[in-house]
């Protein structure tokens, strides 16, 4: 059975009397049993909550990783406002890069992306790296990435899984050393349809990871 990864990104939402709600809902994953080699969780929550979800997770034992949102493309210095790659390892394991929203609306480069990569590579923090399709540029190092088309993201309209396999595996013919998650308008419903492919190896959820419970029924049924 292939591992398959299951990714919540749980983007610019949540508050932290919100997070803390969605926590405590998220404590019944422990009823899966997950073995990680099978289905890994990875939880991406912004950068106020990555101190928290850390400590609830170790101290619930609970079986998931975090991951971060962005990263700085610069290591430690003087880039007011920015967080880096060190800051994060802290705390995360993973960190989402190249995120079609980040592209479009902060203006993140091709040579920003590639920065952003070399540095999570530095400090040990495995890029999830996001391509909108098969011919978006993946920089060297990555190992994990997410196929999202932009126009199945928050739309409801997610892509067929056939064309979202296609896709993967053609990613794969030019770097065979990864593997590929599939993202946009994942729900528990339609999870599995994704995750049974032979060449999609997990998913990457948005909106339907800001319910806790919802997402779980997504880990469940992948
Ligand atoms: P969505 O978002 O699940 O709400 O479509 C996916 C994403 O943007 O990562």
């Amino acid at each position: 059975m292939k591992k398959l990864s299951i990714v919540a990104n749980i983007k610019s939402y949540k508050n932290e009397v919100e997070a803390k709600e969605w926590l405590e809902n998220f404590k019944k994953i422990k009823d899966l049993n997950l073995n990680p080699s099978d289905k890994e969780v990875i939880v991406c929550p912004s950068f106020t909550q990555l101190f928290s979800f850390h400590s609830f997770f170790s101290s619930n034992i609970i079986t998931a990783y975090i991951g971060a949102q962005n990263v700085s493309p610069f290591e430690e210095g003087a880039y007011t406002g920015e967080v880096n790659a060190k800051q994060i390892k802290d705390f995360a394991k993973y960190v989402l890069i190249g995120h079609s929203e980040r592209r479009k609306n902060f203006g993140e480069t091709g040579d920003m992306l590639v920065n952003k990569v070399e540095v999570s590579l530095k400090y040990e923090l495995v890029p999830i790296f996001l391509v909108q399709g098969k011919d978006t540029p993946i920089p060297d190092g990555v190992k994990l990435i997410a196929y999202e088309p932009v126009f199945a993201i928050g739309t409801g309209n997610p892509d067929t899984p056939p064309n979202a396999n296609f896709v993967s595996k053609a990613i794969k013919s030019v770097r065979p050393d990864t593997r590929v998650l599939y993202g946009g308008s994942v729900t528990s419903v339609n999870v599995r349809s994704f995750t049974e492919q032979p060449d999609i190896d997990g998913v990457l959820v948005g909106g339907s990871s800001l319910d806790a419970e919802e997402f779980i029924g997504i880990v469940k049924n992948a």
